[in-house]
């Protein structure tokens, strides 16, 4: 296998090899990827990107960006498919970054990559992201291990059914719970688990929409199906009262619409970020592909122009009456009264 150097270098008659990073890009909030991951992804000529990145990381890049994950609407690739793509990418000589949410190689299937990688003789290196668990477990205040309270953690997946498995341990997190929540606490009380057993399921955990619901295992087993994604189910004694009252949830989550504004450089803020500077056609072409926001987690809109009411217009036509609007000058001010009502937005700079 080559190192990226050797792999860039082109010998006379030979093709110069191209080199794979194999990264993880952590649950959801931009800022929990690794110093590494940013600057191999800054250094890449292709970025290879699953469903759960997020496009405010994308846009950090300026890379040739593949989508590899299922959306509405847009054509998806089977992983024999996304393993031809880096292959091809690889074989033409580019520096190919394959960018995973939360770590490879936790239900990632970067153990699968990288098998491909070397039987075709393509060099490589991995780079670990923040897991989901580790995520969940920091952003929603529940501690995986605690002394006397808890001394093992297993990671087990949900899905499918069939290998739902129950291990011996003090904390169970559950990957890909989406829709069988129910089999999976059933399993673990079939296991003779305590129904008072403290449960919580972390929605978008590390994300401005991260969402916990809490009960005992017998309380959630009678609670009504319903389909949570992406989310993680754990169960164990370190889930404590204070849960919901986290220190994440304590955050003012603020939506930029355009360029950023000093105001909300401080750490009081969660920043979630709306493009629409300039009104291109990849601006557009970003919000679009991008999820749509939940403007119910949204406790502020700072708008820095004109522009950008006029493009976040059609996406949102009205804004929830608790959202606070900020505006950077009058002119944004006017624009703002004219589409959604009001004209005491405060300019803020
Ligand atoms: C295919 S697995 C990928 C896991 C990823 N490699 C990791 O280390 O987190 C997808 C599952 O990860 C979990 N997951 C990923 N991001 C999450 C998030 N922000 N909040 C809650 N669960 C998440 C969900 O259980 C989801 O169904």
């Amino acid at each position: 296998m080559k190192s990226p150097e050797e792999s860039n270098t082109t010998t006379a008659g030979h093709q110069p090899g191209g080199y794979v990073y194999i990264i993880g890009a952590g649950p959801g909030d931009p800022e929990l990827l690794t110093v590494k991951a940013d600057r191999v992804l800054g250094e890449a000529d292709v970025i290879l990107y699953d469903d759960l990145v997020s496009s405010e990381l994308m846009a950090r890049y300026t890379a040739l960006k593949i989508f590899t994950g299922k959306r509405k609407d847009c054509h998806h690739f089977e992983q024999e498919a996304i393993n031809e793509e880096i292959l091809r990418h690889a074989r033409a000589g580019k520096k190919v970054a394959r960018l995973k949410g939360g770590d490879p190689f936790i239900f990632g299937r970067g153990g699968e990559e990288i098998e491909v990688l070397r039987q075709n003789g393509i060099g490589y290196e991995i780079i670990p992201g923040i897991t989901a668990a580790h995520g969940a477990s920091a952003y929603a205040e529940i501690p995986l291990t605690m002394r006397k309270v808890s001394s093992s953690v297993v990671f087990c997946t949900g899905h499918p059914v069939s290998k739902i498995q129950v291990p011996d341990a003090d904390t169970l997190v559950y990957y890909m719970v989406a829709s069988t929540v129910h089999e999976v606490l059933d399993a673990v009380a079939q296991k003779g688990r305590d129904e008072n057993t403290p449960v919580a399921i972390v929605q978008n955990a590390t994300r401005y929409n991260q969402n916990i619901i809490t009960g005992t295992l017998g309380e959630l087993r009678k609670g009504e199906k319903a389909v949570y994604s992406p989310a993680l189910l754990m169960i164990g004694e370190t889930i404590g009262l204070c849960v919901k009252e986290n220190w994440f949830s304590k955050k003012k989550k603020v939506l930029i619409a355009g360029s950023d504004s000093g105001m909300y450089n401080t750490g009081e803020f969660i920043k979630v970020h709306f493009f629409c500077e300039g009104g291109s056609a990849s601006d557009l072409e970003r919000v679009e592909n991008s999820e749509p926001l939940d403007l119910d987690y949204i406790d502020e809109i700072y708008f820095s122009s004109p522009l950008c009411v006029r493009n976040f217009q059609p996406f949102y036509a009205t804004i929830p009456e608790k959202i606070v609007v900020t505006v950077a000058d009058e002119a944004t001010r006017a624009e703002y009264g004219k589409l959604f009502g009001g004209d005491d937005a405060p300019i803020i700079h």
